[in-house]
């Protein structure tokens, strides 16, 4: 029987790096009916409707899971991100972002094999602003709640037991946001007690970032609150590769929506030159998550080949094959399987 899936292609370069997708998960042979909706952020509000029209919530609460394209946020002003606003909807709490080093690529770094576990619907993203015209002060709010805090902190215990990983880093600025941050770390420290076997270290942020960059072989899981993990998921892209091939998801208690870690990069847009590799890594997740466990490895083997053969990459990565190309020869590859 066809899995019955929600596919949001997205705007700027998600329509491009989706058709590459579908393409590869077909080779894989995958059946699957798609409920597709492309009417979403600025085109939705072009049309009069909600940025995030009920429809697709709708889709994504009947089906289950979706996979997803980046959409455009205006800067300053404008709609809610439609993606805050999907993450917080369907309560998507955990935001899963592996970074893992690609054999073949030419990177400052080989063995880094790390996950970012990011909050993903309090924190500064509460969407609690304000903006005192009188005096003119600004104000976000980072709220963060004791049940918030421990889901995703316990989400990525339960992760690293269930996937050998044997370190939880939590990253936090607790010597100075000593409420939202402290409470953070608290319930990290109480929790980590209840996993004996995993080793806890926290790690105030501004050190984690220069540790990052010059031994991040040494951090495996590593969970934080909403904008510290959306910070550190682009440094662990940066580490690896890019936002070209660091894929992600974000997943609730009963629903998930896969989406790689980069936005619809408008300057490449239309063009045909991104890099779909993101992308089919998360769908590569995604299959996973409905037991489509042979075509998942047959996707991520066939990408690891065509990295460690230098074979029909993109520009960003140093190569000069366009999106398409790279989709026709990860194809045939995966149906070769
Ligand atoms: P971005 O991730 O779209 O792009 C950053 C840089 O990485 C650009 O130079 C871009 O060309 C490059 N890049 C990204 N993905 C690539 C790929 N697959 N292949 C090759 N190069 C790639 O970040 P930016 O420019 O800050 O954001 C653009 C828009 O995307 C904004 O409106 C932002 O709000 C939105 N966004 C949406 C996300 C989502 O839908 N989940 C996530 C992040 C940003
Ligand atoms: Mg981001």
């Amino acid at each position: 029987m066809a899995h019955q899936l929600t596919l949001l292609p997205g705007d700027g370069i998600g329509p491009e790096v989706t058709e590459a997708t579908l393409q590869v998960i077909e080779a894989a042979g995958v059946d699957i009916d798609w409920d597709r909706h492309r009417v979403i952020g600025a085109n939705a509000v072009e049309r009069g409707r909600p940025a995030l029209p009920s429809d697709i919530v709708d889709s994504i609460q009947e089906r289950g899971t979706a996979l997803k394209g980046p959409v455009t946020t205006p800067v300053g002003q404008g709609f809610t991100s439609v993606n805050v606003q999907l993450r917080q909807r369907l309560d998507l709490y955990s935001n899963v972002r592996p970074a893992t080093s690609l054999e073949g690529l030419d990177t400052p770094f080989d063995d880094v094999d790390l996950i970012i576990f990011r909050e993903n619907t309090e924190g500064l993203y509460s969407g609690i602003e304000y903006y005192d015209e009188r005096l003119d002060i600004a104000d976000s709010i980072a709220r963060v709640t004791k049940r918030g805090a421990e889901r995703i902190i316990r989400f990525c215990f339960e992760y690293a037991q269930a996937h050998g990983r044997e370190h939880v880093t939590l990253a936090h600025k607790a010597n100075i946001l000593k409420k939202t941050s402290g409470l953070f770390l608290d319930i990290g420290r109480d929790l980590a007690a209840e996993y004996p076997d995993i080793e806890f270290e926290d790690s105030i942020i501004d050190n984690l970032c220069m540790q990052l960059v010059t031994n991040p072989e040494n951090y495996d899981c590593i969970v934080s609150t909403n904008l510290f993990g959306d910070i550190l998921s682009d440094l662990t892209a940066g580490l690896v590769g890019g936002l070209g091939v660091t894929p992600g998801a974000n997943i609730g208690d009963e629903l998930a929506v896969f989406e790689a870690v980069h936005g619809s990069a408008p300057d490449i847009a239309g063009q045909n030159v991104a890099n779909p590799t993101a992308m089919t890594r998360t769908a590569a997740m995604m299959l996973q998550h409905i037991g489509e466990d042979e075509a998942a490895a047959a996707i991520e083997q066939s990408l690891f080949a065509m990295y460690r053969d230098g074979d029909t990459l993109t520009q960003d990565v140093g190569g000069d094959a366009s999106t398409s190309e790279f989709a026709d020869a990860l194809s045939d590859r995966v149906a070769s399987k």
